[in-house]
Formats: C-alpha cells, structure tokens, sequence
C-alpha cells in the first residue's frame, strides 16, 4: 500500500505533471505538423483562413478574410477559435432545422460573414479547411462541452444599448483602422456598407458583435472597452445599412470536385 501511495505520490510530481506538456504546446506550430501530404492540406487549410481573397476570390464578395474574425488563424481564445469545434459536429442547428455537418457550417460562413457562396463540399478547399480544424481541435474529446475560457461568451448589457452614445466611441476608437465610413482603411477590414458581411451574419447579431469587440478590439488595446461600451459601439456600427443575403447566390454550386476519386 505504502509503496503505491509513493508511487502515486511520485507519478503526481513527475510523470503525470509533464503530461500536461501537450495541452500547453501551441494549438498551432507550423514545425509540428505531420510529415508530408497531410501536413500540406492543414497548412494549405490554414492559408484559407488567412488569405481567403488571395485564394477563393470566386467564393468571397466581402473585403473580407475569414481571420478579420477568426484572429490569428483561428486560434485565439475568445477571437473566434476553432480549437475543439471539430468535436461538436454535427449539431443541430435552429436556423436550418436540421443537423449540420462542419460544411454545413463552414458554408453559412461563406454565404453570410463572406456574403459569398460556398464552395463544394469535396473540393479541396473545403476539405483543407475541415482538415485544419480539425488539427486545432485534436485532443479534445468528440461533444466536449465547449471550454468557457476558448468560446466567446456573450453577456448581457448593462443598460439597454444606446448608438448615440455609441457614435461618440466610434469617432474616439474605432474610426482611425476601420475609417470614419466605416468601409475599412487599407488592411483594416470594414463594418459596413457594401464590402461588409451581410445581415444573416453572426457578427449581425448585438450580442455577438459586444462580445467580440469586448475582448478583441480596439485591436491595439484589446480588453480596454467596458462591457456597456462594447454594446455602444456595437449598436452604432450595427445602425448602418449592410448587404442583404441573397438565396439566388447558391445557385452555381457545387462548383469544383475534387480530383481524388
Ligand atoms: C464577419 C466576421 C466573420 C467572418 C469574416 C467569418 N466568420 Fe466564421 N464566425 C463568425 C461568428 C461571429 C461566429 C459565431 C461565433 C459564436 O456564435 O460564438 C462564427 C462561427 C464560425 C464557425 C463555427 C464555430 C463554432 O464555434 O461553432 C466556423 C467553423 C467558422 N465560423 C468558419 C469561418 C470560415 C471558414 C470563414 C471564412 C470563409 C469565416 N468563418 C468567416 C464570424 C465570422
Ligand atoms: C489599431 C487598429 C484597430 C482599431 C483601433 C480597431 N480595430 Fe477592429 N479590427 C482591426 C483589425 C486588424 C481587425 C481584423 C482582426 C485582427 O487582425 O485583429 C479588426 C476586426 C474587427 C471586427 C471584425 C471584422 C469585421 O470587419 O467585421 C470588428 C467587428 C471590429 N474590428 C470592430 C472594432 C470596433 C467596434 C472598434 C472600436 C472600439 C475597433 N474595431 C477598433 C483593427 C482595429
């Protein structure tokens, strides 16, 4: 008994501590990928987050790539991660009625926060994409529950929102990188008007968008917004005319298979 207790002990301060190693490498490190074809796809999956006009200009009407969201790649706690969400597919979801496939929603991405179209679901875009998120979510175990620390969590205000109060904060924080039009300056995407995502976005929802801009942005002061200013500035970027999502755009689609089979 003894000699398991110290053991037990031991196992505690050595070998069952450095187990903790992999959870804290990197979610992503371009040296660690699997060797050879694999490894290629998640980069290539990767890229397609970053430099998505670069790469799908056909699929993407938006000035948009889908890390303007997804920061750093999808990577960052709380700045859109995709670490563990290959877990929680498929899953129902209440605006098709229906379950959804990771595609399925990797599609609404593209018709909505791209207001593009997506494309097929065996091209090898796709399957890059679903291979990379699948590769940040490794470790976690399929239906996990999502980690509070890693989703972004949405709060309620504190007092109804108010634009008004909202434009003043635009003006003083925002307006210098995302332009007094709020059309985007230079590499700094935009959050409104004709180049934005369209209304069926998640980013199109209050909640949302205060939940983001409170733990992301301003970008070069992230975390400095109060709870109560995050849903200001979000009711006023909010106000502005955007894109309307149009149906006909999945016309067209599936566009390019894949030339494995
Ligand atoms: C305008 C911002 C925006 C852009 C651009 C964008 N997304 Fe998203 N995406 C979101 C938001 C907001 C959510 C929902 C997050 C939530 O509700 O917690 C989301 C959710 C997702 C999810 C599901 C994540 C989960 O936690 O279940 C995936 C996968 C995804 N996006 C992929 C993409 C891909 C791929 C692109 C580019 C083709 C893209 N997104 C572009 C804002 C964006
Ligand atoms: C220093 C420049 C800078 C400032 C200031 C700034 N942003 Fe951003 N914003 C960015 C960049 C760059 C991105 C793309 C994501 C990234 O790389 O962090 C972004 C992304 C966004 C997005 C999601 C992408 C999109 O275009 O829809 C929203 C929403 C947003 N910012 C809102 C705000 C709000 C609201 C403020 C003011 C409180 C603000 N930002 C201040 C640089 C900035």
């Amino acid at each position: 008994m003894k000699k398991l207790a110290l053991f037990l002990a031991l196992c505690i301060l050595t070998a069952c501590a450095g187990q903790k190693t992999p959870a804290q490498a990197p979610l992503y490190d371009e040296k660690a990928l699997p060797a050879g074809a694999p490894g290629d796809m998640i980069r290539y999956g990767r890229e397609l987050i970053v430099n998505t006009r670069a790469h799908m200009r056909g699929y993407v009407v938006a000035n948009l790539d889908c890390a303007a969201c997804h920061i750093a790649g999808g990577t960052k706690p709380k700045g859109g991660s995709f670490a563990g969400i290959y877990g929680q597919f498929p899953q129902w979801n209440a605006r098709a009625h229906r379950m959804i496939a990771l595609q399925d929603r990797l599609a609404e991405c593209f018709l909505y926060s791209m207001n593009g179209r997506p494309p097929s679901y065996n091209s090898r875009e796709m399957i890059a994409l679903v291979a990379y998120i699948a590769y940040l979510s490794r470790g976690t175990p399929l239906g996990a529950t999502p980690d509070p620390a890693v989703k972004l969590v949405k709060f309620a205000p504190p007092q109804p929102a108010s634009a008004q109060r909202g434009a003043a904060l635009y003006a003083q924080k925002c307006s210098a990188c995302h332009g007094a039009d709020g059309a985007g300056v230079a590499i700094f995407p935009p959050l409104w008007g004709p180049t934005s995502f369209n209304g069926g976005a998640g980013m199109h929802r209050l909640p949302t968008m205060a939940a983001f801009v409170r733990y992301n942005m301003p970008q070069n002061a992230p975390g400095s917004l109060t709870p109560q200013e995050a849903y200001d500035v979000s009711a006023f970027v909010l106000s502005h005319a955007r894109p309307k999502f149009q149906g006909a755009r999945l016309v067209g689609f599936p566009v390019r298979p894949a030339k494995y089979f």
